[in-house]
């Protein structure tokens, strides 16, 4: 058994209650996913945990989209193209994974999950809490 893949750091914390909330959520899905991944090598049992990140991805995505909507962002539509970027890499990484069940697939799929989730919530998202937080204190 292994620990976590992934620990909080407070430069994820962004200051909008609740995307930091799902933010949280992600992250501990992420660890979960890595355990959980390492544990089997059943293709279903594979993509059932991939669907369950996979589908909490798009409804965290819709929801901050709907949250930069209400602030009015101006950069709402190069983010959403981030959002549907990384749907489309893991949908391409989860069907590599049924082609070819190493173990070394499973983890691929984890290690990109931590990076763009690193790189994306300290980028772009960061972003977006700077434009917001200045919205509210204008
Ligand atoms: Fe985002
Ligand atoms: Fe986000």
């Amino acid at each position: 058994m292994s620990g976590t893949r992934i620990n909080w750091k407070p430069n994820y914390e962004l200051g909008i209650e609740d995307i930091d909330f799902q933010h949280h959520f992600f992250l501990n899905l992420i660890n979960r996913l890595s355990n959980e991944l390492r544990m089997t090598t059943s293709q279903d049992r594979r993509s059932a945990l991939i669907a369950e990140l996979n589908a909490y991805a798009r409804f965290h995505f819709i929801s901050e989209e709907n949250i930069m909507t209400a602030a009015g962002y101006p950069e709402l539509q190069a983010h959403h193209k981030q959002h549907l970027d990384l749907i489309s890499q893991l949908n391409s990484k989860e069907a590599m994974l049924q082609l070819d069940k190493s173990s070394r697939r499973a983890e691929d799929i984890v290690d990109f999950l931590v990076s763009w989730f690193v790189n994306h919530t300290t980028g772009e998202d960061q972003l977006f809490a700077d434009f917001y937080h200045q919205q509210n204190y204008r």
